[in-house]
């Protein structure tokens, strides 16, 4: 296929992933609407309903990247919310594993980002931390402002990661999974320091694997 095709195809399947997109945002609505006027409250729903609309407009930003538009949205936000948020939506993973998730945000600040994208990363980051974990185990997310950095820990107690893998783990394409593509953590880390800030991999032992991202804080 030449560039053309290449470029024309992107443009069809993003038309055609951003109809279907539509589709569930409206039928959430609908849901939501509906549930409301019952006068139903279930706070699982409404969770899950934020979560699905959240994530809809997280994959049409993605879209509109395709279509070569700038969407790097920047704005003030409350780091805890957006760790909350992003925390929430990656609840979903676990299905049939049983997995703790311990939260913790001593501080807070605002951080100048990309809402949807430092979602995303959030996300990306648990999400690797529950598909290491075979059965059962525990997520922590630490939070901390310090030293005017915002600091955010997130670790698991999964396998290892093997001391001569550890190096490749952001490498576009490098994935230990047979369904993976090897392109979370290094769609993180391009994200994470185009902000300015850091991600890395503090360690990975037999007993807990940690990742930190460390961005600065907004004083405005
Ligand atoms: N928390 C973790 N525990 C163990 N291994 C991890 C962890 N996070 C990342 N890895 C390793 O790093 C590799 C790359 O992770 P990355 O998220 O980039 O890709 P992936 O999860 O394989 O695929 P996908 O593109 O679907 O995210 C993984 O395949 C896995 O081997
Ligand atoms: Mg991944």
């Amino acid at each position: 296929m030449n560039e053309n095709n290449i470029n024309n195809q992107i443009k069809f399947i993003s038309h055609e992933i951003r109809n279907h997109l539509s589709i569930c945002d409206m039928y959430s609505q609908i849901i939501r609407k509906n549930i409301e006027k019952d006068g139903i409250k279930n706070d699982s729903i409404i969770n899950a309903l934020d979560c699905i609309q959240k994530s809809i407009q997280i994959i049409s930003s993605n879209i509109m990247d395709l279509k070569s538009i700038d969407t790097n949205a920047k704005k003030i936000y409350d780091f805890k919310t957006l760790v909350l948020k992003g925390v929430e939506m990656a609840k979903v993973y676990p299905e049939d594993k049983e997995i703790d998730f311990e939260v913790f945000i001593k501080n807070t600040n605002n951080i100048f980002v990309d809402e949807n994208r430092f979602i995303s990363c959030i996300v990306n980051i648990i999400k690797n931390g529950i598909e290491a974990i075979e059965f059962r185990g525990k997520i922590t997310v630490l939070g901390e402002v310090r030293n005017g950095d915002v600091i955010l820990k997130i670790s698991n107690d999964g396998k290892q990661i093997p001391k001569e893998k550890q190096k490749s783990i952001f490498e576009k394409g490098f994935t230990t999974k047979s369904t993976g593509c090897g392109l979370g953590l290094c769609i993180c880390k391009q994200y994470i320091e185009s902000q300015g800030a850091e991600l890395s991999l503090v360690k990975s032992t037999k007993s807990e694997t940690q990742f930190e991202i460390k961005l600065p804080i907004c004083d405005y």
